[in-house]
C-alpha cells in the first residue's frame, strides 16, 4: 500500500510542535511494517534544507486566481530518514524561514495543497492520502469536486487531527483561488459562514482520527465550534494514541545528554544529568527540579505559569528549582521574565526552541509540569516518562489517557482536574512530598521507563484504520 502523508511540518526538516514529531516518525515505522509511506511538505527555508542534498523530481504550474504559479517538487537525496521526503517549493509563497505566522498563510497553504494534487496527478498515484490538520484539509474536497482532479476522486483519504483549535478558517473571497469546482458542493467547504478547512476535511474524508481516544470524546462536546459536526460524523471518527520515536528519544543512546542511562542505571544517570543542568542554570542540585517545556500559549496554560511558580515559592519556600523552555506569546514571556529577580537562583526561563536542551531537561529533571487546557495527545509527558521524569498533568485529552495518578493502582504521575493556580500549586506540594520518599521515586521512575510507548505499538492501529477504508 502506497501512502502519502501531507503535512505542514515534519521533523527534522521543520518543527513547530508535536505534529512534526509524529509526521517524522509514523511513516518510518509504517515502512518497517511493509507499507510504502512517504511525506510531502512545503520547502520551508530551514537549516535541514540547507545542509542536505536534494533532487528535483517534478516541475509544474497551475492557475491561482488570475495568476499562474510555477512550483517544483524536490526529494531528499540520501533517503536517510526511513521514508522518502518530498518538499514543494513555490517562490514568493513557500520560501520562508517560519512555518506559520505570515499574513498570507491562507494563500500559502492553499497553493501548497493545489501543488501537491498537481504533482500526484502527474506522477505515481498512491493508494491513500493521509492529510494532517487543516493545512492539508482542503485536499479531499479538491480531489472529489474540482474538475481537474476527477481522476483522483476514487483515492481513499484519512485525516489526522493533531489540534482542532486551529481550523484554517478563511473568507469566502478566497474560494476564487481554488481550481474550478462543482458549485453544488460548495456547502462542503463551509462552516459558520466561512470556508473552514478542518470542517471541510471532516465532511469529505473517509476516516478521521485524533491523537488520543479521550480527545475525540472531548471534541464531541468542545471543538471550538465544530462539536455538532463531530457528532454528525461520529461514525467515521476514532482515536489513535501517538507513539514516540525510540530512535530519537532513548536515554540509553541519546547523544544530546551527558550521561546515558537505562531503567537499571537511572538513579546514577539522572543525577549526573541533573548536576550538569543545575550547574548550567546556577541551581542547587539537591533540590527537586521541575521543568515546563512547550509553546507559551493559553492552550498550554502558560499564562498561569509565572503566578503558579511565584505562589509555590511563597507558600513552600525556596525548596525547589523551576526551569521553563519554550517560546510563544510575548505577553506570557514577559510575565515569566517578571519573576526572574524575585526567584533568582531557583528559577529560569529560556524563550527559544532548543531540541538539544529539551533532551537534557527530560534527562536531568525530577518533574515535568504540563497543566494544559487543551492537549490532544501530548508527547512531552511521554518523553518525560521515557527519561524517568515524573509527569504532573491536568486530566485532559491524551494526558488523561497516558498518565495514571500515583494514588491509583499502577500509578506513576501526579494529576489534577482544573486549570486553577490553587490546584496547580497543590500539585507542586504533592510533588515536593513525593520527592522526599526517594525509594518510591526510584520505583516510579523504573516503572515509567519500561512502559511501551513506541510507534511500533501504535503503527498497527493506523494499518487497521487504512484497511477499513481500502
Ligand atoms: C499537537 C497537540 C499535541 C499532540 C501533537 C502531535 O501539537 O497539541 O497534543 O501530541 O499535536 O499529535
Amino acid at each position: 500500500m502506497r501512502v502519502i502523508h501531507v503535512s505542514a511540518e515534519c521533523y527534522p526538516m521543520a518543527k513547530a510542535g508535536g505534529l512534526a514529531d509524529v509526521v517524522g516518525a509514523l511513516p518510518k515505522y509504517q515502512n518497517k511494517m511493509g507499507l510504502q509511506a512517504f511525506v510531502v511538505m512545503p520547502m520551508h527555508r530551514t537549516s535541514y534544507l540547507i545542509h542536505h542534498h536534494w533532487d528535483t523530481v517534478y516541475k509544474g504550474s497551475f492557475s491561482f486566481g488570475n495568476q499562474t504559479i510555477d512550483f517544483t517538487v524536490i526529494k531528499e537525496k540520501a533517503n536517510e530518514l526511513g521514508f522518502e521526503l518530498y518538499c514543494v517549493d513555490i517562490n514568493g509563497l513557500l520560501d520562508r524561514t517560519q512555518i506559520y505566522g505570515y499574513d498570507d498563510d491562507d494563500e500559502r497553504y492553499l497553493a501548497f495543497q493545489i501543488a501537491v494534487l498537481e504533482w500526484i496527478l502527474h506522477s505515481q498515484m498512491p493508494d491513500l492520502i493521509h492529510v494532517h490538520d487543516h493545512h492539508a484539509g482542503l485536499i479531499p474536497f479538491m480531489m472529489q469536486h474540482c474538475f481537474t482532479y476527477k481522476q483522483l476522486s476514487s483515492l481513499r483519504t484519512i485525516l489526522t487531527i493533531h489540534n482542532a483549535q486551529y481550523q484554517g478558517c478563511m473568507d469566502w473571497s478566497k474560494a476564487k483561488l481554488l481550481p474550478a469546482y462543482d458549485e453544488w458542493k460548495s456547502g462542503l467547504l463551509e462552516w459558520n459562514h466561512q470556508i473552514n478547512s478542518l470542517a471541510c476535511a471532516l465532511k469529505c474524508v473517509n476516516k478521521v482520527n485524533t491523537v488520543s481516544k479521550n480527545y475525540m470524546l472531548e471534541l464531541m462536546n468542545h471543538a471550538n465550534g465544530l462539536e455538532h459536526l463531530f457528532q454528525n460524523e461520529r461514525n467515521k471518527c476514532t482515536g489513535i494514541l501517538n507513539g514516540i520515536d525510540y530512535q530519537v528519544w532513548n536515554p540509553e543512546h541519546d547523544e544530546s545528554i551527558q550521561t546515558q542511562y537505562d531503567s537499571s542505571s537511572q538513579e546514577f544517570g539522572k543525577l549526573e544529568n541533573k548536576k550538569q543542568l543545575c550547574f548550567q542554570f546556577g541551581f542547587d542540585e539537591n533540590l527537586p527540579l521541575f521543568i515546563f517545556i512547550g509553546r507559551l500559549v493559553f492552550e498550554k496554560s502558560a499564562d498561569l505559569l509565572a503566578a503558579t511558580i511565584e505562589t509555590a515559592f511563597e507558600k513552600f519556600g525556596k525548596e525547589f528549582n523551576f526551569l521553563v523552555l519554550g517560546n510563544g506569546e510575548s505577553k506570557i514571556e514577559s510575565t515569566l521574565t517578571s519573576i526572574h529577580e524575585k526567584c533568582f537562583g531557583y528559577y529560569h526561563s529560556k524563550f527559544e526552541f532548543n531540541e538539544q536542551l529539551s533532551h537534557q531537561m527530560y534527562a536531568g529533571a525530577d518533574f515535568l509540569f504540563m497543566p494544559s487546557r487543551v492537549e490532544p495527545c501530548g508527547l512531552n509527558q511521554l518523553y518525560a516518562m521515557r527519561y524517568g521524569t515524573i509527569p504532573m498533568v491536568r486530566n485532559t485529552g491524551g494526558l488523561k489517557d497516558t498518565v495514571i495518578d500515583v494514588e491509583q493502582e499502577n500509578g506513576y504521575g501526579i494529576t489534577f482536574e482544573n486549570v486553577s493556580i490553587d490546584e496547580m500549586v497543590l500539585s507542586i506540594k504533592r510533588a515536593l512530598e513525593l520527592y522526599k520518599n526517594s525509594p518510591m521515586v526510584n520505583l516510579l521512575r523504573k516503572k515509567m521507563m519500561t512502559i511501551n510507548t513506541s510507534w511500533e505499538k501504535r503503527t498497527a492501529d493506523y494499518t487497521e484504520l487504512y484497511d477499513s477504508v481500502i
